[in-house]
């Protein structure tokens, strides 16, 4: 589907389907007044009659005499001021009208309506960002689809000044490739943990490289992680049959010389818990374990899609988390890439085991910042709930920035502490550390663990537990934080 932005007369223009966003007073714009004209007082007569009063109310008219549309969508966007949120309900009211059965082509009026303090062109990206998302279907396992593909191909967004129109297509182009980066993130995490395992990642990574020249994939073997002495990875998948694979992607959209973002994303792509077996409801959403190894994926497609002239550097540990005769026990005790020793006191806590060599390992690129992105905990979805994903960092300026993009992206973070008084409960009495710190502050002891592990370079970490899918009847994965992500590295960009 394709979204362009240019003037057009909505009287004369031929499409399926135009929709006009409207205030609900007799207050016409530019744009509706014509139509309101050649159709004999419609829409004046619908909003006297109290059909457009609130925001999201709408009135679908068809082949109306006086018109060269096949149908006209009127929906109203309220007489109060819109939130982010009310203007993403707003945007996904038109993504219905405009993928109704039948509509080929539409255009769209917007009439400068736009949240407070958010500019038209911010509109048009979010308005492709919402269209871009909505064409998510996941049905490849599905014998009978239950939702005919959308047969919409083009649609027209109206701009009323020729040279906003320039601007307009920039941003719709900016929401287009992060709608992608989005899905592909979904796609991955969505996909069954029989097929999405350490190997397919790895298929994935080598795949995007081949069609991004600007992208390179290297993928580090078991006997090479091995050799770099990555015991605490190595103890995760020790029960599994699937080999571990450390999938590098490397996107140069700067000079060399500049230091690269590093993103570290952990993919168990199932995880049972091993020895310490998780219990079998609701097992099966451990298949997200991967979703912060999906979001570098995402992340990087957007980064690539967009040309961003930055270079990142995206590591992501892939095992699979298996209880077996050869699986590792509690109580055993591993030696990390850095040369930290861990007892295992829980193989259920194994996000921190194969992102500690991960994050020493990313040590090499010299980066300018480090930001680890893991489904890690399940006390931050306690802390934190499915609306902000938790953040944690050694630096303030860096946690800032992060903070500040999801604000920005509509896609948010909350910081939490790493305290000193924190990572003493992670004393062992066997070891430097243990893999566990109990019950309190779950995620805290947690993000101390990869603490000891980054403190050379500047460093965030994202728990996306509770934000990086969707349980219930609508389960599925959001494909969050790429937005954060892809705002962070424009911001750094240049
Ligand atoms: N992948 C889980 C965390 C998780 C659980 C995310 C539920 C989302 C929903 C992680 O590997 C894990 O099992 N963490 C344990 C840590 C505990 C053993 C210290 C947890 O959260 O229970
Ligand atoms: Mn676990
Ligand atoms: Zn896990």
């Amino acid at each position: 589907m394709e979204i362009k932005a240019r003037v057009f007369d909505p009287v004369t223009l031929k499409v399926d389907c135009l929709v006009l966003v409207l205030p609900p007073s007799e207050d016409f714009s530019d744009v509706a007044s014509p139509v309101n004209r050649a159709t004999n007082g419609v829409i004046a007569s619908a909003i006297k009659d109290g059909e457009l009063a609130k925001s999201g109310d709408s009135l679908t008219l068809y082949a109306t005499a006086g018109l060269a549309c096949r149908r006209l969508v009127l929906i109203s966007c309220g007489d109060k001021p819109l939130s982010e949120t009310q203007f993403d309900k707003l945007l996904g009211k038109i993504a219905n009208a405009v993928t109704g059965t039948g509509i080929k082509t539409a255009a769209l009026c917007l009439n400068g309506v736009s949240p407070q303090d958010k500019d038209s062109g911010w509109a048009a990206a979010q308005l492709a960002k919402v269209l871009g998302e909505q064409a998510y279907i996941f049905d490849q396992y599905k014998s009978k689809k239950d939702t005919p593909a959308p047969a919409l191909k083009k649609l027209t967004l109206h701009s009323l000044g020729s040279k906003v129109t320039g601007d307009l297509n920039t941003a719709i182009t900016r929401g287009t490739a992060l709608a992608r980066g989005i899905n592909f993130a979904r796609e991955l995490g969505d996909l069954p943990p029989n097929v999405c395992n350490p190997t397919y990642l790895a298929k994935r990574a080598r795949e995007l490289a081949k069609n991004q020249p600007k992208l390179t994939a290297k993928i580090l073997s078991e006997k090479q992680m091995r050799d770099l002495k990555m015991g605490s990875l190595l103890s995760v998948t020790a029960g599994a049959e699937t080999p571990a694979q450390m999938i590098i992607l490397e996107y140069k959209g700067a000079p060399r010389s500049n230091a690269p973002i590093a993103l570290v994303g952990k993919g168990v792509t199932f995880d049972s818990g091993g020895i310490s077996l998780k219990p079998g409801a609701g097992m099966d959403e451990m298949k997200y374990d991967m979703c912060g190894a999906a979001s570098v994926f995402g992340a990087m497609v957007s980064a690539a899609e967009l040309d961003l002239p930055v270079n990142i550097v995206g590591i992501i540990p892939a095992v699979e988390n298996m209880p077996s005769g050869n699986a590792t026990r509690p109580g055993d005790i591993v030696t990390s890439m850095s040369g930290q020793t861990i007892e295992i006191l829980n193989t259920d806590a194994e996000g921190r085991l194969i992102l500690c060599d991960a994050l020493t390992y990313v040590g090499r690129y010299k980066p300018k910042a480090v930001v680890d992105i893991a489904t890690l905990t399940g006390a931050c979805v306690v802390a934190l709930g499915n609306h902000a994903t938790g953040l944690f960092s050694n630096n303030d300026e860096l946690a800032t920035a992060l903070l500040r993009s999801g604000e920005a992206a509509g896609d948010r973070a909350w910081r939490m502490p790493i305290w000193e008084e924190y990572d003493q409960q992670l004393k062992s009495n066997f070891a430097d550390m243990a893999n566990v710190g109990g019950r309190n502050a779950g995620s805290v002891t947690a993000a101390c663990f990869l603490a000891r592990f980054t403190r050379d370079y500047t460093w965030a970490h994202l728990d996306i537990a509770g934000t990086a899918w969707k349980s219930g009847g609508n389960k599925g994965a959001t494909g969050r934080p790429v937005p954060l992500l892809v705002e962070y590295l424009s911001s750094q960009a240049g």
